[in-house]
């Protein structure tokens, strides 16, 4: 049929198979392949078809990288109307992940069967996309509008058993080899003369729906939008499947899909989704590198990191040990991970009894003795240059030879924390976010003399554990820390400027941030960064200089845990509410310092919050510390709730144009001095090129 879709007759039964690694997507010759493969089984002696994947997976959906290019027929509408028109019944035979526009190919199917092991799902909402191939009009008719609207505006992925009761299969297979299983019933559905089913032909009755449904329905959804429009137009797909004919809802989404490809969201989720793949990839690793086997863990410290750290490996089946210094802060620490595991039960995201077998993997322990047999060891415990080269040399002194040892600092100094070992090869940062078992970053910090198989093996168990895994050198603050430096500052400058806390807070919220950035330091406590200041002797002498943030902890105000910061906290619900109190202090002590104060345009807030951190990214790419520009963006979006739909602060400064954010750097630098404001010369470089940071990325290339 084609180079990746083949055909032949099993018996009575014609078997479509598809073959395009890496994961079956619907490229073009999938494609056309399918289609010639339909059409001659028309005319042969098969009485029903089968359509079957070769490799890990059913076809993981279109192929995202034909995405923004000109379409190539046939499209996938016309091949799936040749499905769903086929003289002999078609079943879809599901293994691994039917996914977006595969999981609609087989919608098309009239029998859709699958091994107990697949998961099928839409995702298409995760690429700022609506399943554009009549997935919001099929999925409706088969398990009602509510189930879908929830279904298609999550893109979860449902396993099969679950897909089954729901009504999205027609049979889960009682077998591990899925051509096998659905040939034979294939076969069952010939000799029972089973009829051509299409989903087309289910009505939704209109009185499943309630009046206001889909209003409340777009309010709901607008709360988790953060910039994001494709759930409202899956809102009004769903809307056309209850009040159009098929064709006309087929029609509507199809709009509404080509509206949402060409959108700067959607660009920025796909570029989101192939940066977080490429970031697990170190560009001068062998792909060979053999990795060292981790069935053992030690975490050291259990505090607020280490015990995320423990869950994070035990929710993976992998043993544990916590090292505390004494039994008491070993019964806190293990009561905050019981505690932790009992909400996610109450929750019901978690059986009492996955909760009792993860907590049973994680035992408690004093000795050092004890943990010198494991094969990975995360250190996480207090932030303190001599305490953690004291605690490796320990640790070298007890451990095993080839077993890792991993730092979680978030600033100090892994080569100096490598050194206090005998063996720095095998020491690498492991720099988790908090809370460590629900954040998806994980920064794996290469030290000078890391091993290859040491970072290799730490990268994998990184995506075992769930996390987006980025590669970070060493820096002061790594990728992420470091370039938070001058928004943290920004915000608080802009205070003495003339806007209130919530002006700017409301302008980044708008944005698509999951908090601006000062209520977001009266939830990590103002003091944690007064404290940090206090020891730096880099910081420029300007009284203007985090005044607001320096005052407030003076005055007691350490944020949310003292009830009040840049903001007063209701008690209760903790809710955040102006302190007019604070807004007249601002304005006294902007008249102390000469500032004069005046109307600051929402724009001005963006740009002198974000530049100064893209301007940094940029110095981070240039010496060589992040691999690519689209890593920082990894970084940002899965350890700081960047907002996705942006894209990443880089991605963000290649949408605004590099030239525009050169010179509004250089304006600042202009007004505020270079203390703050210097132009990264890579801005400079790609401004007067005329480049994105994509494009240096692809020149050198690493993307
Ligand atoms: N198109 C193009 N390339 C794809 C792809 C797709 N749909 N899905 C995965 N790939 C590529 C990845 O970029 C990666 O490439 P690389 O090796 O060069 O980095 C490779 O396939 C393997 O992918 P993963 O590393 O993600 O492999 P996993 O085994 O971890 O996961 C998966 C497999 C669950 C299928 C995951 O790849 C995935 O979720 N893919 C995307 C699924 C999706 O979003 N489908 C909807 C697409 S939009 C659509 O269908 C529109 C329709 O409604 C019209
Ligand atoms: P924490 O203060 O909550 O916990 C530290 C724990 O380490 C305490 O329980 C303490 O008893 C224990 N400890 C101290 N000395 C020890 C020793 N010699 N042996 C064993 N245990 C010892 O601190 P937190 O917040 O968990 O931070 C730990 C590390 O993680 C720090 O390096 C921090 O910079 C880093 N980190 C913190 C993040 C956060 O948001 N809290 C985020 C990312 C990294």
């Amino acid at each position: 049929m084609s180079e990746v879709v083949s055909y032949e007759l099993n018996e009575n039964i014609g078997v479509i198979s598809v073959n395009n690694p890496p994961v079956n997507a619907l490229a073009q010759v999938v494609r056309e392949g399918i289609l010639n493969a339909i059409n001659a089984a028309q005319n042969d002696a098969s009485k029903a078809i089968v359509l079957v994947c070769e490799g890990r997976t059913f076809i993981a959906g279109a192929d995202i990288t034909e995405f923004g290019k000109p379409p190539k027929d046939p499209g996938l509408p016309e091949v799936l109307a040749a499905i769903e028109n086929s003289s002999k019944p078609i079943v879809a035979a599901i293994h691994g992940t039917a996914l977006g526009g595969g999981f609609e190919v087989s919608l098309a199917c009239h029998y859709r069967c699958a091994i107990a092991s697949a998961k099928v799902g839409l995702p298409e909402v995760k690429l700022g996309l609506l399943p554009g191939a009549g997935g919001t009009q099929r999925v409706p008719r088969l398990i009602g509008v509510k189930a879908a609207l929830n279904m298609i505006t999550r893109g979860d992925p449902i396993a099969a058993v679950k897909a089954n009761e729901m009504g999205l299969l027609d049979k889960v297979l009682d077998c591990d080899d899925v051509r096998a299983g659905a040939l034979s019933y294939a076969k069952k559905l010939v000799d029972t003369g089973a009829s051509l089913k299409r989903v087309r032909d289910i009505t939704i009755d209109p009185s499943s729906v309630e009046i206001g449904f889909f209003e409340n329905a777009r309010k709901q959804l607008a709360k988790r939008a953060r910039g994001q429009i494709a759930q409202d137009r899956i809102v009004s797909c769903l809307e056309a499947a209850v009040e159009l004919p098929i064709d006309k809802g087929l029609e509507r989404e199809r709009e509404l899909f080509k509206e949402l490809i060409t959108s700067p969201e959607s660009a920025a989720m796909r570029h989101i989704f192939f940066a977080e793949r490429q970031a697990a990839k170190i560009k001068d690793l062998p792909k060979d590198t053999a990795l060292r086997p981790i069935k053992q863990v030690a975490i050291l410290g259990g505090g607020t990191m280490g015990g995320g750290i423990a869950m994070c490996f035990a929710n993976i089946g992998i043993p544990v040990l916590l090292l505390e210094i004494n039994d008491e802060a070993l019964e806190r620490g293990m009561g905050i991970i019981q505690k932790n595991y009992a909400i996610t039960v109450q929750k019901g995201k978690l059986t009492e009894d996955q909760m009792k077998k993860r907590i049973g993997l994680i035992s408690g322990t004093t000795s050092y003795d004890e943990i010198s047999e494991v094969d990975l060891v995360i250190e996480a415990v207090f932030e303190n240059l001599d305490l953690k080269k004291d605690v490796f040399g320990k640790l070298d002194a007890t451990c095993k030879q080839g077993a890792i040892l991993a730092t979680n600092t978030s600033y100090q100094d892994v080569n100096a924390i490598a050194e206090a070992t005998s063996r720095p090869g095998d020491v690498v940062g492991m720099h988790f976010f908090s809370p460590a078992n629900v954040m998806k970053l994980l920064e794996v910090v290469r030290g000078r003399e890391t091993a290859n198989d040491v970072l290799a093996t730490v990268m994998q168990i990184g995506k075992k554990i769930g996390k987006v895994c980025a590669l970070s050198g060493v820096c002061y603050g790594f990728i992420g820390n470091r370039m938070l430096g001058g928004y943290g500052r920004e915000a608080q400058m802009l205070l003495l400027d003339g806007c209130t806390p919530s002006q700017v807070d409301s302008v980044l919220e708008g944005f698509g941030m999951a908090m601006g950035p000062l209520a977001m330091g009266d939830l990590a406590g103002l003091d944690v960064g007064y404290k940090a200041r206090q020891s730096r002797t880099d910081l420029p002498d300007d009284p203007k200089l985090y005044r607001m943030g320096t005052l407030l902890v003076e005055m007691g105000r350490h944020g949310q845990k003292t009830g009040s910061g840049f903001y007063q906290y209701d008690p209760e619900t903790r809710k955040r509410m102006a302190d007019p109190d604070i807004e007249a202090l601002i304005k006294e002590e902007a008249t102390k310092l000469g500032v004069e104060q005046r109307a600051v345009s929402d724009e001005e807030i963006l740009a002198r919050c974000f530049y100064p951190l893209i301007n940094e990214g940029a110095k981070i790419l240039e010496e060589g510390i992040a691999q690519r520009a689209s890593d920082i963006d990894v970084v940002y979006i899965y350890g700081y709730a960047f907002p996705v739909a942006k894209g990443g602060p880089m991605h963000y400064a290649d949408s605004v144009g590099l030239k525009n954010v050169y010179e509004k750097i250089c304006e600042f630098r202009d007004r505020y001095g270079e203390d703050y404001w210097q132009p990264a010369p890579l801005i400079k470089q790609l401004a007067e090129e005329g480049k994105t940071f994509a494009e240096w990325d692809r020149e050198r290339g690493v993307a």
